[in-house]
C-alpha cells in the first residue's frame, strides 16, 4: 500500500493533483502538507503544517506517516522568486535537498519533482525546444530549476533512487489562484473577463508562451509517476507540451463567449521573463516513453474554464 506526502499541497497544482491522489490512493494515505494551515475549515483529508525548510519536522512527518512516495510541490514560483531572489533560492535549494535527503534516508520508493520551462534561457531554440539544449536561464526561479535538475539526477544515479520530474508549461485550472508565475495571466485573465469584462495584462500582445490545462498537468503527473520505470529514458526531467499562445490569442478565444471582453496591454517586468522562455516545447521523448499526449486545446481549455467560473 503507498503512502503519499505531499509538500506545498495547498498551492494551485497541490490543490487539483491531491484530488487525483486521494482517489488513486484512498484519502487516508495521502498525506497534505504546506506552510499555511488551510483557509477553509472543512478539509478532506490529513493535513500538517510544515516547512520544508524544517528538516527534522519532515523526518517526522515522513517517519510517523510510514510514507513511501513523496510529491513536493513547495516553491517560491518565477515573478515572486524575482522579488525575492535570496528566499526564492533557500525554499527551492534547500526544500528540495531536504526532501531527497529524507527521501535516501527512509528508503523513499519513488520522489517527484517538478521544474520548468523556466530552465530554459535566451539561448535555447524558441520553437519546439528540445529536450537536451542549451539551458542558461536568467531568472533566479530558472538557475534553481536547472540546479534541482541536476541534483535529482545525481541522487538517482548516486544513491539509486527513483526522482522523477517534468518541465511544466505554464499551468490553467480554475480551482484556485496562481502562486505568482510569470503566466499566472493565463489564469487571471478568465476571473476578469467574467468579473468586470477588462483586463490589464502584464504581457505584450503578442507574447507567446507555453501553456497546459490543470487536468492535463495532473494526468502527466500521474502517468509518469506510474509509468515502468525501465521505460524512462530522462534521468533528469521530461519536456512537455500542451498548447501555444499569446495573450492576443486567448482574448480571442474568450471573445466567443463573452464578445465585449477587453484588454489594455501594460507589460511589466513580467514581459522580460516571459521573452527568455521559448514559444513552444518538443516534448516527442515524453510522448515515445510513457505515451504522454495533451488532450486540450486553446478554445476546449477556454470553454471549460468559463463554464466553471461562471458558476
Ligand atoms: N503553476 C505553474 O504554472 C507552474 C509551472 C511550472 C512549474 N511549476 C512548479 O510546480 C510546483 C507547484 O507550483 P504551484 O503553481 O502549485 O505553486 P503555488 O505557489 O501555487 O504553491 C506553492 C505552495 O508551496 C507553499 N510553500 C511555500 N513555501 C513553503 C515552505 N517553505 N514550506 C512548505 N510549503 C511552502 C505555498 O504556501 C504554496 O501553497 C512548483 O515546484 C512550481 O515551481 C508550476
Amino acid at each position: 500500500m503507498e503512502r503519499i506526502l505531499v509538500t506545498g499541497a495547498l498551492g494551485q497544482l497541490g490543490t487539483e493533483l491531491v484530488l487525483k491522489l486521494q482517489k488513486l490512493f484512498g484519502t487516508e494515505n495521502v498525506i497534505l502538507t504546506d506552510i499555511h494551515p488551510p483557509l477553509i475549515e472543512k478539509f478532506d483529508g490529513k493535513f500538517h503544517t510544515l516547512d520544508v525548510l524544517d528538516k527534522k519536522a519532515l523526518t517526522k512527518i515522513t517517519w510517523e506517516n510510514n510514507i513511501t512516495q513523496i510529491y513536493h510541490l513547495a516553491a517560491i514560483l518565477s515573478a515572486n522568486a524575482e522579488k525575492t531572489p535570496n528566499l526564492a533560492w533557500k525554499i527551492n535549494m534547500d526544500g528540495l535537498i531536504n526532501v531527497l535527503e529524507v527521501a535516501r534516508e527512509q528508503k523513499i520508493n519513488k520522489v517527484y519533482w517538478p521544474s520548468s520551462i523556466a530552465v530554459f534561457g535566451p539561448d535555447t531554440p524558441k520553437d519546439l525546444a528540445p529536450q537536451n539544449t542549451i539551458m542558461n536561464p536568467n531568472t533566479i526561479y530558472g538557475i534553481t530549476k536547472v540546479a534541482g535538475e541536476k541534483l535529482c539526477a545525481y541522487y538517482n544515479d548516486k544513491f539509486d533512487m527513483d526522482i522523477r520530474s517534468l518541465r511544466y508549461p505554464g499551468l490553467i485550472g480554475h480551482k484556485s489562484l496562481p502562486g505568482g508565475g510569470t503566466t499566472d495571466y493565463a489564469v487571471e485573465i478568465f476571473h476578469e473577463a467574467l468579473k468586470s469584462g477588462t483586463f490589464s495584462c502584464p504581457l505584450t500582445a503578442g507574447s507567446i508562451l507555453p501553456m497546459m490545462f490543470m487536468p492535463d498537468a495532473v494526468r502527466a503527473t500521474i502517468e509518469l509517476m506510474e509509468a515502468d520505470r525501465r521505460n524512462l529514458s530522462v534521468n533528469t526531467s521530461y519536456n512537455l507540451a500542451g498548447m501555444s499562445f499569446t495573450p492576443e490569442e486567448i482574448a480571442l478565444s474568450i471573445r466567443k463567449s463573452i464578445p465585449d471582453f477587453n484588454v489594455k496591454y501594460s507589460p511589466d517586468f513580467r514581459e522580460t521573463i516571459a521573452e527568455s522562455w521559448p514559444n513552444s516545447i518538443d516534448d516527442s521523448v515524453a510522448r515515445e516513453d510513457w505515451k504522454w499526449k495533451a488532450a486540450y486545446n486553446l478554445d476546449e481549455m477556454t470553454k471549460e474554464m468559463i463554464s466553471h467560473l461562471k458558476i
